[in-house]
């Protein structure tokens, strides 16, 4: 196959997609994030990590926070996800402009957000620096899954194009 050399950064947008979250972080400020830099570092113990931006406010909850929650949204949630991703917690509480609801984390001091589908309680581990992003590692100590949840309907993002999976090709 003839390949043409193109920018690394224009290179990166070339992935097929992403997840997408609606983290929760800090205990009082309680807010929400929307994250595409999301991924499973370890199965055991099973730990997800963030990568955070410095020049986001959550970068500083997240410093300063000993757990977060992530929360998949379904693809109905795509307006909220969106909100969330363009407003700031610093000047807005993302729960009330959203109507999205707050729901005590089980194991954790963070909030889990009730609309979503699946919500992981983390216990920070981690933080490491990598070029722009800082990565927050968290061990999930539980998981919520509603009923009759389908990842088909799980919101994925990438390239300023929001999506949900598409065709199975083969089962392994
Ligand atoms: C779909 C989507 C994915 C995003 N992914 C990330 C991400 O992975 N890391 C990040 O730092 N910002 C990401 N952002 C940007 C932040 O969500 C956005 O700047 C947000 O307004 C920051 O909120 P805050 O000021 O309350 O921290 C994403 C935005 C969108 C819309």
């Amino acid at each position: 196959m003839n390949k043409l050399e193109i920018n690394p950064v224009r290179g990166i947008r070339t992935f097929p997609s992403f997840p997408v979250v609606m983290a929760v972080v800090g205990r009082e400020e309680n807010n929400i994030i929307t994250i595409s830099l999301v991924h499973v570092f370890s199965f055991s113990p099973p730990l997800v990590g963030v990568g955070i931006s410095p020049c986001r406010y959550s970068h500083e909850l997240f410093h300063r926070s000993p757990d977060f929650t992530l929360n998949i949204p379904s693809k109905g949630l795509v307006e909220e996800t969106l909100f969330c991703g363009e407003k700031s917690g610093k000047d807005m509480d993302k729960f009330e402009e959203t109507g999205l609801t707050p729901v005590p984390g089980k194991r954790v001091s963070t909030s889990t957000i009730a609309e979503c589908p699946v919500s992981f309680e983390c216990r920070k581990v981690h933080t490491f620096d990598t070029g722009d992003h800082t990565w927050f590692i968290g061990e999930i100590v539980t998981a919520s899954i509603g009923e009759g949840y389908d990842r088909e309907n799980a919101l994925i993002y990438w390239a300023g194009e929001f999506r949900t999976i598409g065709e199975l090709i083969r089962g392994r």
